[in-house]
């Protein structure tokens, strides 16, 4: 199969690399064929194309920064039939999502529950699994939000009691991604009929 990845950086040069082992042909279309990233991967024997190029592939895979997406599907051009693999977060310089929620129920319930030390928690996974969570084979994880430190300990120990192994999700803020995430296993369990067996879990190498 023929792959072009649009961006050499961290992605592109990774999934390429491996892509190129396991016997594709893979070139990088690239907004500059002199740029240091695009005579690295020459020297690396890939094939440095133009932009506009990239849809001549049997999949194209757009590994570049938020911010340059859009201009560099301009110059990309139709895309129109193509498979096109999207592996960008949108994220601004200080890594933060740029696009998504601008509140959260968390947030919300702190602003009508006013000096309360809210704790976003327990949203993440199904009620049987709190009651559950000692049952699976490794610990199921436990996002923990808040803004007020001592009472995110409580709650994660609590979490931890149940057989949780609690993550320290960061500020209340991050409301705005566990309400999504509890989306997504509602979904996954209800939608794609995984059942409510499941539970995300962290895994270390
Ligand atoms: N890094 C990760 O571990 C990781 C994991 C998953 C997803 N992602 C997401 O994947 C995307 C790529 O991440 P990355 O870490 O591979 O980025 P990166 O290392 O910064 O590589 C960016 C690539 O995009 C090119 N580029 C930058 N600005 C451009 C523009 N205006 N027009 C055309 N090309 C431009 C760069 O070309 P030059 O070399 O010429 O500057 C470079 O080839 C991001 O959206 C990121 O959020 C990253």
């Amino acid at each position: 199969m023929k792959i072009a990845i649009i961006g050499a950086g961290n992605v592109g040069s990774a999934l390429g690399g491996g892509w190129r082992t396991a016997g594709h042909e893979v070139v990088y279309a690239l907004r500059d064929r002199t740029s240091d990233s695009a005579r690295s991967m020459a020297d690396e024997g890939f094939q440095v194309v133009p932009l506009d190029t990239a849809s001549d592939a049997d999949v194209t895979v757009l590994s570049l920064p938020w911010a340059a997406v859009e201009a560099a599907l301009k110059e990309v051009g139709p895309l129109s039939g193509s498979i096109l693999v999207d592996t960008t977060n949108p994220l601004t310089p200080s890594l933060d999502l740029a696009i998504g929620f601008d509140r959260s129920a968390g947030e919300q319930i702190a602003s009508l529950a006013k000096g309360a030390r809210v704790v976003k928690a327990f949203n993440t996974t199904g009620a049987d699994n709190m009651a559950a969570a000692r049952d699976f084979p490794s610990r199921p994880m436990m996002p923990v939000a808040g803004d007020d430190a001592e009472a995110k300990r409580v709650v994660s120990r609590l979490a931890e009691e149940l057989g949780f192994e609690a993550i320290d999700a960061g500020p209340l803020a991050a409301s705005r991604l566990l309400e999504p995430l509890a989306m997504f296993w509602i979904k996954q369990a209800n939608i794609q009929k995984m059942g409510r067996d499941f539970a995300f879990s962290v895994v270390r190498r």
